[in-house]
């Protein structure tokens, strides 16, 4: 009855299990996954969602890319952040995750490959298979940095690659998109007609200013290319439901492409009026929330940076932006069963390496937006039980 766009195992892995079992004994962990940032002690301005409810938004205008106003807004952010973009290249959407639908349906017909980084966030898999679209893998390495593996992304690429997803800063790996990088999958992709997605939700996380690093996927013109952000993360509001795709690249490529997505948003209408007219306020008066996002991020990165040399077996691996840290830890045992070991004798959550599509064992994943007293005693149970157990 049922379309394969869903798997049909859903039976749980052994961590959520695990999981579930420690929620409804109501047993308490601290939880270095917690990537909500509204759930994390920030201070959001008390009267900030006041913005949606104007007048305006009692009336419904529909706009396929969205009203100009909002759209407006956005390219005043991009000139806040140095760049320059025109408002007919906007197209708003409700999320990062509409947008990775929008484009799926753009670029790509059913059984198409997109080519997605590993380790990179866990959700292309899904987004892209209930588009009915293959993700395929393409390499980050580490050598003491991460770099991308072009001449695998070259291998990986197929008659039916249809686009190229970079994440920069990547999830979790925190590394930015370096300009030649950059340059030379822009020109992969001019030269096999595929589109550069690039994914720049955490793209104002900074983490390591000395570092290189591209601004944006927008810096070079040779490929039709679509960078990706929105106030989930842009602004820590993922509760508000409202993200952008700006186009660029050949005119003869984003006019096309622009005239078909317009078709494709004008099916869904999915923003909604209240939060396209509040967008104005929202991304003048939440800049104090991307601060304080950045300041914890920032001060967990640094502790957790303090901390890790008096245990010689965990490595934390160096992290230009984002809002996640990647420990490296001796694979003694799997992933699995240290992860459910932290859980359900530290009481500790965290993200096994695997989640991610690490290519090997043994790494952990946390978030730096837990509160700086939650997050400091747990990542002290984490080395302790690590250290103890090499
Ligand atoms: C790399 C990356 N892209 C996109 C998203 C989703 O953003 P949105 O809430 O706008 O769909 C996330 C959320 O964690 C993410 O990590």
């Amino acid at each position: 009855m049922f379309s394969n766009r869903v798997s049909s195992d859903l039976t749980p892995n052994r961590l959520s299990a695990a999981l579930a079992r420690l929620r409804e004994q109501r047993v308490a962990f601290d939880d270095l996954t917690e990537s909500n940032p509204t759930r994390v002690g920030l201070d959001y301005p008390g009267r900030l969602l006041e913005a949606l409810s104007q007048p305006a938004g009692l009336v419904y205008a529909p706009e396929p890319f969205g009203l100009p106003s909002a759209r407006d807004a956005v390219v005043g952010d991009f000139r806040r952040r140095g760049m320059s973009v025109s408002r007919d290249r906007v197209v708003l959407t409700a999320s990062t995750s509409d947008a990775y639908s929008m484009l799926f349906k753009l670029l790509c017909d059913p059984g198409d490959e997109v080519l997605v980084p590993a380790p990179s966030y866990p959700l292309f898999e899904y987004l892209a298979t209930l588009d009915s679209v293959r993700p395929r893998p393409y390499q980050l390495e580490y050598h003491g940095a991460w770099s991308l593996d072009l001449d695998g992304l070259r291998r990986a690429t197929t008659e039916r690659t249809r686009a190229v997803i970079v994440v920069s800063p990547n999830n979790p790996t925190g590394s930015y998109l370096k300009r030649a990088e950059l340059d030379a999958l822009a020109l992969h992709c001019r030269a096999h007609g595929l589109a550069l997605i690039g994914d720049e939700v955490f793209a104002e996380y900074v983490l390591d200013a000395e570092l290189p690093r591209t601004t944006s996927v927008l810096a070079q013109r040779h490929a039709l290319t679509f960078s990706l952000g929105g106030l989930s993360k842009g602004l820590g509001l993922p509760q508000v439901k409202l993200g952008w795709m700006v186009a660029a690249g050949p005119d003869e490529l984003v006019r096309p492409a622009l005239e078909r997505l317009e078709i494709i948003c004008d099916t869904y209408l999915s923003v909604a009026t209240p939060v396209q007219v509040g967008l104005p306020a929202l991304l003048r008066d939440g800049t104090a929330i991307r601060t304080g996002i950045r300041d914890r991020v920032t001060r967990n990165y640094r502790a957790l940076v303090k901390a890790a040399p008096a245990y010689p077996s965990v490595d934390v691996l160096p992290s230009e932006g984002g809002w996640y840290a990647v420990l490296q830890v001796p694979a003694m045992q799997s992933e699995e069963s240290l992860v459910l070991q932290l859980l359900e004798h530290d009481r500790v959550l965290v993200h096994p390496g695997y989640f991610f599509d690490f290519p090997r064992e043994a790494f952990l994943v946390v978030s730096l937006l837990p509160r700086p007293e939650a997050f400091d005693r747990a990542v002290a149970r984490v080395l302790d039980r690590v250290e103890a157990a090499a």
